[in-house]
């Protein structure tokens, strides 16, 4: 078995059912609503993707620059900023180490992005965005809530089966209390083929992301329930703001 985290191109045609217009159109509404930002901000979307959110905000008159290593995924987000007629800027880089990118009033990590490497790698991600954002500015960091996530496995354990077409994804959950991650041993079929990856996804509880922040430089501001949801222990999905010092 392959331990890797990346989103690559498989992810992605198993995530289609999730990845549609809409749900872009409600996750960038949903960014812009709680860092509470107006048009002409600097925004570093962290983790860019296909561009779903880089292009939105940038047509909405945000000046926004998406970063990837995934050449794969950058490629998507310039054919889908060119569709668009939208100009903005791409930068194909590991997070952890973006060069003369310039600096930002808020950066997004949105979508599960953060947490799949190893601590001291998740950690430089984090300390490396917060030395892009001007003093005060915020980062909206959209993950898992540990408690939420462990309560609803231990009432749902069954492993979760997405499909498209004849191809099939399985993911099975557990959650690991020693290290505080998920994991999720993700099984495909497509074409006939089959291969299997352990995704280790770092959940830090709320004292221990406090914790996490500081090391990095920033300050935990509020955390939030997903699609505009109150922040309860059920809550599967939530964001947290920090904002830089
Ligand atoms: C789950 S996708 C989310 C994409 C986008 N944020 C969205 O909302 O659709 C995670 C993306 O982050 C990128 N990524 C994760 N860790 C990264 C890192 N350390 N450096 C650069 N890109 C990273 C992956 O290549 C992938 O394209």
């Amino acid at each position: 078995m392959v331990h890797e985290a990346a989103f690559t191109e498989i992810d992605h045609y198993f995530h289609q059912g999730y990845l549609t217009a809409q749900q872009a159109e409600n996750d960038a509404a949903e960014a812009l609503a709680i860092l509470g930002i107006s048009p002409g901000a600097r925004i570093l979307d962290a983790g860019c993707g296909d561009g779903r959110l880089a292009v939105r905000l940038a047509a909405l008159g945000f000046r926004v620059t998406g970063v990837d290593r995934d050449a794969a995924q950058l490629e998507r987000a310039r054919a889908a900023a060119d569709q668009s007629g939208i100009s903005l800027a791409f930068v194909n880089a590991p997070l952890e180490e973006m060069g003369d990118i310039g600096i930002f009033d808020a950066a997004l990590l949105w979508f599960t992005t953060w947490g799949f490497s190893d601590d001291s790698r998740n950690a430089r991600v984090l300390r490396s965005i917060a030395t892009r954002l001007v003093p005060g500015g915020s980062l909206a960091l959209d993950t898992l809530n540990p408690i939420g996530v462990q309560s609803y496995l231990s009432k749902h354990p069954a492993p979760v089966v997405t499909r498209q077409g004849e191809d099939e994804q399985i993911d099975a959950y557990s959650f690991d209390l020693v290290s505080s991650r998920l994991w999720t041993n993700r099984t495909v079929r497509k074409d006939g083929v089959e291969s299997s990856r352990l995704l280790k996804l770092s959940l830090p509880t709320i004292p221990q992301w406090e914790q996490v922040l500081k090391e990095a430089g920033l300050i935990l501001d509020s955390v939030h329930g997903k699609e505009g949801s109150e922040f309860t222990p059920d809550s599967w999905g939530m964001v947290l703001v920090a904002r830089a010092l």
